[in-house]
């Protein structure tokens, strides 16, 4: 096991299929312009090689498959098979829910038990205005489904200042209706939001949306797991909800994280852009990759930072 001088090891792998987006949210990119697809993407058995490998040298008990947008990759069905017979404590999903309607079964067969749906506001024409791409319709229908599935599903939203903050109870209230937890990230210092003005006027601090929920319910803090990212509050027998402080409270501390591009390359803090390329060492004999895989990943160990100082690139296409 590697542990950095602060008792910080990996143990919970991101793994982006697709640097591809249907979506251009406003805080993600600027100019509406879409994501596209990184130039050298693995396919789905280089990547669940990736994923077997960092398993061996690291322990990864956790995976999250994300992206871009996960299910626009052809990927999808083959790596969500290969994940789901590792031997994988938690396997779930980041998903902006566009095209989970077509994927329900699949999900449901293979025995997946989570989902995280991004769902920034209930409003159709204020989803035009953040998303720039798919429909609302779509995403509240799939999100039926999947909970007739018996799929549990957490909504992230990120509340902004300048559009959906209004909605911050009215999306909790379509969620604790449901039984989905719905955890609000804050907004973090990413891409484009490094510069200008756009961050310092849509930031909302985990305190101004507690005041917002305060105003209607009743809530206490709770407990969350060592290696949770979010703070979690319960509203009395209703159901409970998240908040992910990465501004207010962030948790560089106790981060567990690593990330895998789809282009082959390992993160390992979201506040820092230096990678490792594993796609070279992919060709290894499995012995001298082990050894190759165990250092790589000690160096990127080194990448944490001790709190968040945002990044210009990698959230864009690493889902987060
Ligand atoms: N700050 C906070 N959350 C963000 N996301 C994307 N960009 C940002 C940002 N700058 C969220 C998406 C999605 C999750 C993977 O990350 O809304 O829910």
């Amino acid at each position: 096991m590697i542990v950095d001088k602060i008792g910080r090891k990996f143990n919970s792998l991101r793994v982006s299929l697709t640097a591809a987006c249907n979506y251009a949210c406003s805080y993600c990119v600027p100019n509406g312009k879409r994501l596209s697809k990184a130039s050298n993407e693995l396919s789905a058995r280089e990547l669940l090689k990736i994923v077997r490998l960092l398993q061996d040298a690291a322990g990864i008990e956790k995976l999250r498959i994300t992206g871009g947008e996960p299910l626009i990759s052809p990927k999808f069905d083959e790596f969500l098979e290969g994940v789901m017979q590792m031997d994988l404590r938690d396997v779930s999903l980041t998903t902006n829910g566009q095209f989970l309607g077509k994927k329900v079964e699949l999900l449901r067969d293979s025995g997946i038990e989570r989902i995280n749906v991004s769902l920034d506001t209930l409003n159709p024409m204020r989803f035009r205005q953040i998303a720039r791409g798919g429909s609302l319709d779509s995403v509240l229908k799939a999100m039926d489904k999947v909970l007739e599935a018996g799929i549990k599903i957490k909504v992230n939203m990120v509340p902004l200042r300048t559009s959906n903050f209004s909605e911050i109870v009215e999306l909790l209230d379509y969620c604790l209706d449901r039984d989905i937890e719905l955890r609000y990230i804050e907004l973090m210092r990413m891409g484009h939001l490094l510069k200008g003005n756009q961050f310092l006027q849509d930031y909302v601090s985990m305190a101004a949306i507690l005041e917002k929920i305060g105003e209607k319910y009743p809530f206490e803090r709770t407990d969350a797991p060592h290696d949770s990212t979010a703070q979690r509050f319960l509203v009395g027998k209703k159901g409970s909800f998240g908040i992910i402080a990465n501004e207010s409270e962030p948790f560089c501390r106790s981060c567990t994280r690593l990330r895998v591009s789809s282009d082959g390359y390992l993160y390992g803090c979201l506040s820092n852009s230096k990678r490792h390329d594993l796609k070279a060492l992919l060709s290894l004999s499995p012995e001298k990759a082990l050894v190759s895989f165990q250092s790589v990943l000690a160096n990127a160990l080194l990448d944490k930072k001790l709190s968040f100082q945002g990044e210009t690139t990698v959230m864009k296409f690493i889902g987060g």
